[in-house]
């Protein structure tokens, strides 16, 4: 059983776009691990094929070859309506643009995907993760009433509120200043350390990268590097390297 061990699994993850000459080989037979309780970072060049790595992992997009395992449970033998569930009730997202609905209030967005779901949620664990993102003062407040760090928090909520087995995050703090990616990433962080979470994001970002615990480096489709316990400095240096190679 596998599955102890990772959350996540790509193996050989192959994805192509179109077909003939204007076919693109976004993923070149990726495969990686994401233990569980763990934070990993996904950096490399634009058009890397980060995003597509992220959608095929969280089944948001299908594959043109390889595995996808989210624990136990294979990607490929699911049907729509099991891929749907499995998206719902064991993957957490938190996008780049927050994606929260603009007439619902803070504590009404976090609890969506449970009411959708016709799920009860476990009053003392939202409590718990309200407090913690200090957002308990602004639960009745619109999105359009928040900060931008206050909308990325109540995504974060939002991802976490239902327990799933990993959160993935699509440049988090891709739209945030410096001071709201910090209290942002803090969340991500403390979602693995306090709350046992596994998290996934991609970033840009050498500072955003280090508050992972290592750093996967795609190039061209493909996995070219990996760094354990990064600090911007050695993100950064990385980077560089991994350009001259180029
Ligand atoms: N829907 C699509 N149709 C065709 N090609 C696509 C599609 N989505 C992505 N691609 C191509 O696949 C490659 C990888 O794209 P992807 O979005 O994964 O890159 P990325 O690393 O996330 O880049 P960025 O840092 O700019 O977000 C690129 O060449 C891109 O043009
Ligand atoms: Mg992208």
């Amino acid at each position: 059983m596998g599955g102890e061990h990772y959350a996540a699994r790509a193996v050989d993850l192959v994805k192509v776009y179109g077909s003939g000459d204007t076919a693109v080989r976004a993923l070149a037979g990726v495969s990686v691990d994401f233990g569980r309780g763990e934070f990993t970072a996904i950096m490399g060049p634009s058009g890397s094929g980060k995003s597509t790595l992220m959608h095929c992992l969280a089944g948001l997009d299908s594959v043109s070859g390889g595995d996808v395992r989210i624990g136990d449970t294979n990607l490929k033998g699911l049907s729509d309506n099991q891929m749907t569930a499995l998206r719902r009730d064991r993957i957490g997202f938190v996008f780049q643009a927050f994606n929260l609905v603009p007439t619902l209030t803070a504590i009404e967005n976090i609890t969506l995907p449970l009411d959708i779901a016709g799920k009860k949620v476990d009053k003392d664990w939202l409590t718990t993760i309200v407090d913690r993102l200090g957002l308990s003062a602004r639960l009745d407040h619109r999105p359009s009433e928040l900060s931008g760090g206050q909308q990325q928090r109540v995504a974060c909520a939002r991802a976490l509120v239902g327990k799933p087995d990993i959160i993935f995050g699509d440049e988090p703090t891709g739209n945030l200043d410096s001071h709201s990616s910090g209290e942002v990433l803090s969340i991500l962080r403390a979602a693995v350390d306090e709350f046992h979470q596994t998290v996934v994001i991609v970033t840009h970002d050498p500072r955003a990268a280090s508050y992972a615990d290592r750093v996967v480096f795609l190039a061209d489709g493909r996995i070219v590097d990996e760094l354990a316990g990064p600090t911007q400095d050695s993100v950064l240096e990385r980077m560089k390297s991994l350009e001259t190679v180029r």
